[in-house]
């Protein structure tokens, strides 16, 4: 059994659909997650993540745990948003990954005080070949990391990254309530 760091429950229905947030107390970093209203994994998962400006990178793990789960790492590079896949089978700065995708979405921001990184991931709900998956419907868990030290290349999405020294562990959602039509997740995903 896993224990519970802290659960989930603000639910927010945006103009463009439903994410559920769920913000780190340390780093004050906040997560948000939306998906299409399908049955089952694979399906694209809409994540925004939202950290104060001196958090380097944050992180975030789709199975819940950094070991043998996609996961992004996103930082801001100048005024833009980068988003790295990465994969760990140990507790090691993770590789790059190819078995997902990372758009940057438009919303995507940099100012004074915060960056924000609004992506969608293909391939982030369903891995080994779909024995392992995000559910669709119903409780699941979500890891995050959070770091304050510099990267190496900021410029670059395979650059190595420092230890996650802000922050690491997992919160619990019912993702249910992330759930989207095949219209607001379109818009959700591919914002004007
Ligand atoms: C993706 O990564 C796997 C495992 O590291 C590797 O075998 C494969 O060649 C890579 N594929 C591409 C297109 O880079
Ligand atoms: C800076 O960006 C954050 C995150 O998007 C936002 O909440 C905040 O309002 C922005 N600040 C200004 C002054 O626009
Ligand atoms: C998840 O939320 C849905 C909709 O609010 C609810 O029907 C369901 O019982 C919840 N599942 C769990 C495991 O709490
Ligand atoms: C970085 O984070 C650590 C751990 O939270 C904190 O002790 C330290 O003051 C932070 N450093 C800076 C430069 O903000």
């Amino acid at each position: 059994m896993r224990l519970s760091v802290s659960t989930v429950a603000l639910l927010a229905t945006a103009a463009n659909g439903s994410v559920l947030s769920w913000t780190e107390s340390v780093s004050g970093v906040q997560y948000s997650v939306g998906i299409p209203e399908v049955a089952a994994a694979p399906f694209d998962i809409y994540t925004s993540i939202v950290a104060p400006i001196d958090m380097t990178w944050a992180a975030i793990a789709y199975g819940g745990c950094m070991l043998r789960s996609p996961l992004l790492v996103a930082w801001a590079h100048g005024t833009n948003i980068i988003v790295s896949p990465r994969w760990a089978t140990a507790y090691h700065p993770p590789a790059l990954y190819n078995g997902t995708t990372a758009k940057v979405l438009k919303t995507s921001t940099v100012n004074a005080t915060h960056w924000k990184a609004d992506v969608v991931c293909c391939g982030c709900s369903s891995w080994f070949g779909g024995a392992a998956f995000v559910p669709a419907m119903g409780d699941t868990f979500f890891g995050y990391g959070v770091s304050n030290l510099s990267i190496a290349n900021p410029a670059s999405p395979s650059t190595n990254i420092g230890f996650h020294n802000v922050g690491k562990g997992h919160w619990e959602l019912n993702i249910t309530g992330a759930r989207n039509s095949a219209r607001d997740f379109t818009k959700l995903t591919k914002p004007m």
